[in-house]
């Protein structure tokens, strides 16, 4: 197909990507049609998935809220994904235009857009990084200047670790992030997971492997639990995506019991 103008350089336009996979999901515009036809088939398997991602961002505003109220003032995006509504600087300059925010992706349209909307800004940036070599990321200068790991920071793991296969070590990779960063910091977490709907969870995983070449893993509750190692999970706890404190019936888009994605928020003491 042809390049889109605002897809950068290089970008493989018959390759679907997760980053332009989900904005599709969620109805934006920066995506190419392999994407689009690579969801098409996901959700014609699993119908609410657009709910998942739908409540996914629900979480995500939530979590940047709760840590805005815990006094954190730095947020640190791993896996921003594409901007669309509600995104962590907005959310976090509602609270407090003081804010600072860095975002961080390995998918190159992600940080153009950003970019793109972040002009101008002093207080928010996007950088391409690789949450899978988290000592080096969180040692890039170009992160240092807008981070200030000697002070609290809210980490955001929002739906990226499930894009992490077991060899790529997601427990390792929130323990480095957990020890450098300073006492009183945050980590939101929201993942896929098998947990509530298996057969779901198998076909998805089925489809996206075959389909678009993506490897996404549905974890157990257990597993997902274990990658709060070392934090103080904050109350409720790990749960379903819509179940950590929903703000709004608004909030709810999937069917209570059966998410797609478990979420939580840990501290570091
Ligand atoms: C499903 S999107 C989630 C976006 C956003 N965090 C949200 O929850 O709305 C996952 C994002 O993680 C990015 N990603 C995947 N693997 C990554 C890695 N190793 N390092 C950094 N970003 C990664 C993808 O490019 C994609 O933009």
């Amino acid at each position: 197909m042809d390049r889109p103008s605002w897809a950068p350089e290089g970008v493989d336009v018959d390759m679907p990507s997760p980053a332009r996979m989900y904005d599709a999901l969620l109805g934006g515009s920066h995506n190419f049609a392999v994407d689009r036809r690579a969801v098409e088939m996901a959700v014609a398997k699993v119908p609410d998935l657009p709910k998942v991602a739908w409540s996914n961002r629900a979480f995500l505003r939530r979590s940047v809220r709760f840590m805005v109220a815990a006094g954190i003032r730095q947020f640190l995006d791993i896996g921003s994904g594409i901007p669309t509504s509600g995104n962590v600087h907005e959310v976090a300059w509602e609270a407090d235009p003081q804010c600072r925010v860095q975002y961080v992706d390995l998918d190159s349209v992600a940080v153009a857009h950003s970019r793109a909307i972040l002009a101008g800004q002093e207080r928010a940036a996007a950088i391409e990084g690789d949450l899978r070599a988290p000592k080096e990321l969180l040692a890039d200068p170009r992160l240092r200047k807008m981070i200030d790991l000697s002070q609290p920071v809210g980490v955001l793991l929002v739906a990226v670790l499930h894009l992490l296969s077991d060899g790529e070590n997601p427990r390792g990779v929130v323990a480095a992030i957990r020890d450098a960063i300073a006492p009183g910091s945050y980590i939101a977490i929201s993942h896929l997971t098998s947990a509530q709907r298996p057969e779901d969870a198998m076909r998805l995983g089925e489809q996206a492997k075959a389909g678009s070449g993506v490897g996404i893993y549905f974890r157990s509750r257990e597993d997902i639990t274990a990658l709060f190692d070392g934090l103080t999970v904050v109350a409720p706890g790990v749960v379903e995506l819509a179940l950590w404190r929903p703000e709004s019936a608004e909030d709810i888009y999937e069917e209570p019991g059966r998410s797609l994605g478990l979420a939580g928020v840990g501290r570091r003491d």
